[in-house]
């Protein structure tokens, strides 16, 4: 299978339309408006948008209840704008994912309203019903403290309907080959439109059994084959990322041993053990985790992230590991959600400080993967905590000091700009931000530049070194006869710490530090020492020799 790879070394950058930049004023971001705001990302470095549900949807879990999965929310415009979109984006060399929501429809889609009225409709079969109350019906909730069943009562079809999710979402009947056929259509029908795949909404749930009678749902991983097989037939590079929280022994199950099913999954596992690491500065089980979600075919690439649209979910994590977590950036019960994660952002659990947000983003930058951005944390966003749920970190972006944080010219927009204090748009906003070559955001872009040139982490196989202390990971990756080792300090304390670099690619034992230029050089064994600050990290090419000249050698 000959592909383009291109997600291999891709940024990806996450944002709702609706949030993000509203163009005519009424409140709610739009399609103009993010258009308007395409140079600003170009600008960042990203290389790959990924935009949340858009579709038409009553918009009770924020665009994830789709009511028509072949238009756009006319909030946020037109089809054609979509169009001219994607066609701005292709302009400058931009990708485009979506979301792919198809466990579940809002329970105002027409296929529902028919399924629900007519026995004898076609659409009754595309969901889930039971007669008589099934008696697991209160097992597997997915938001526990809000959602309390996993079937409601319809009176006017007098039956019961599955929703894995809220009972505003009722689950699709996904073994339907009608429903199945469906499903690729959507998918075909945005590929038409220009975008590159989709971020697949909750994967281990649409391929799992459904129905009164499953006791326990079974994953039907063949149909990961199906979707993908479908997807290349129409345009060869297009892709799936899956949305799957699942355990590291089941990831090749979805990535598939040839590579032949999903090409991209988000790490979980390595997410929830980063903010262990974080929070404890002990590594060992984020080293676990690293080592346990190592495997993949050569076309299989992780995603991974720090915070997305929803809350932290901390659920793999051992009792212990998680209250450790809970205690260091959520101890409030305010901030902590569905009994299993917190629901801020990354500035504000991390106290606004700079040098633990730069650790934060220099480890996801140099995690083996690639990186996916949430829109704000650029700029160090904080949250709403009066908000409920997730809503607290899915406030407007802060483009400036005017009004509203320049998001709209609205005297009342429906979704309210964070103002005052340490994270409200007078203080954190792009525009001052730009102006100052010390800013968070600055800062980003330039190691989104670095990043994009250091290939070694995206496509190159990686090896945990051996370090003097457990609060200091070393990684090192190797491709086509460069390596590349990140050295990143979780600790408060300054230290030295020493580690093997192991062999040398070239005839020097020069490390390059590729962000300063405070240079090493590794000794005749290939040990190290450095001393890094509080929360200091470094990336370096080994051996010295431009790794440009290096790779034309190979
Ligand atoms: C996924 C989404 C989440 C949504 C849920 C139901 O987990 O990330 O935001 O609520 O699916 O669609
Ligand atoms: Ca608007």
């Amino acid at each position: 299978m000959v592909n383009d790879l291109w997600y291999k070394n891709a940024i990806v950058y996450c944002l709702s339309v609706g949030t993000f930049m509203d163009a005519n004023g009424d409140g709610i971001g739009d399609f103009q408006g993010l258009m308007r705001r395409l140079d600003y990302l170009q600008g960042l470095g990203i290389t790959t948008i990924w935009l949340m549900p858009f579709q038409p949807s009553p918009c009770r879990d924020n665009g994830y209840d789709i009511s028509d999965y072949y238009n756009v929310d006319p909030r946020y415009g037109t089809l054609g704008d979509f169009t001219e979109f994607t066609h701005a984006c292709r302009q400058r060399g931009l990708r485009v994912l979506i979301d792919l929501v198809v466990n579940h429809t809002s329970d105002q889609h027409a296929w529902f309203k028919e399924a629900r009225r007519d026995p004898q409709s076609k659409y009754r079969d595309w969901y889930v019903w039971s007669k008589k109350k099934p008696a697991n019906a209160k097992d597997g909730v997915v938001f526990p403290g809000v959602q309390k069943s996993t079937w409601t009562y319809d009176k006017e079809a007098s039956m019961w309907y599955f929703h894995r999710f809220y009972d505003f979402q009722p689950d699709l009947n996904t073994a339907n080959p009608y429903v199945q056929a469906e499903l690729l259509k959507i998918m075909g029908f945005w590929i038409q439109l220009g975008v590159s795949g989709f971020r697949m909404d909750a994967v281990p749930f649409v391929i799992a059994t459904k129905g009164a009678q499953v006791k326990k749902p079974v994953e039907q991983y063949d149909m990961l084959r199906t979707f993908r097989e479908f997807l290349q037939w129409r345009e060869g590079d297009a892709i799936i990322l899956a949305e799957a929280n699942v355990l590291p022994d089941t990831d090749m199950q979805y990535f598939g041993d040839e590579g032949e099913r999903l090409q991209m999954m988000f790490n979980f596992q390595v997410n929830q053990n980063t903010f262990y690491a974080l929070a404890s500065a002990d590594t060992g089980p984020l080293k676990k985790a690293l080592l346990a979600t190592k495997a993949r075919a050569a076309t299989a690439q992780w995603g991974v992230f720090l915070r997305n649209h929803d809350e932290l979910d901390l659920g793999r994590l051992a009792p212990q590991q998680r209250e450790t977590v809970f205690a260091a950036f959520g101890p409030d019960p305010g901030m902590q959600l569905y009994e299993r994660g917190i629901r801020r952002r990354l500035a504000p659990m991390l106290d606004g400080d700079r040098h633990r947000l730069e650790l934060a983003y220099s480890l996801m930058l140099t995690l083996p993967g690639t990186p996916v951005v949430r829109y704000g944390d650029e700029i160090g966003m904080g949250d709403d905590l009066r908000l409920p749920e997730r809503e607290c970190a899915r406030t407007p972006m802060q483009w400036s000091t005017e009004p509203h944080g320049g998001f709209t010219k609205h005297s009342r927009p429906v979704s309210r700009v964070i103002s005052g204090g340490p994270y409200g748009f007078e203080r954190v906003n792009v525009a001052s931000q730009r102006r100052d070559p010390n800013s968070l955001l600055n800062w980003m872009e330039r190691m989104i530049r670095m990043r994009k040139e250091v290939p070694e982490i995206s496509w190159g196989d990686f090896a945990i070194l051996r370090t003097s202390r457990d609060d200091v990971l070393a990684i090192r990756f190797d491709w086509r006869n460069n390596s590349v080792v990140c050295v990143h300090n979780f600790s408060p304390a300054a230290c030295t710490v020493k580690f093997r670099v192991g062999p040398a690619a070239g005839d020097t034992r020069t490390l390059v530090n590729l962000l300063s230029d405070d240079h090493g050089e590794a000794d005749a064994a290939g040990r190290h020492a450095v001393v890094l600050e509080p929360y200091g990290y470094r990336w370096y090419r080994v051996g010295g020799l431009d790794y440009l000249l290096k790779r034309s050698e190979v």
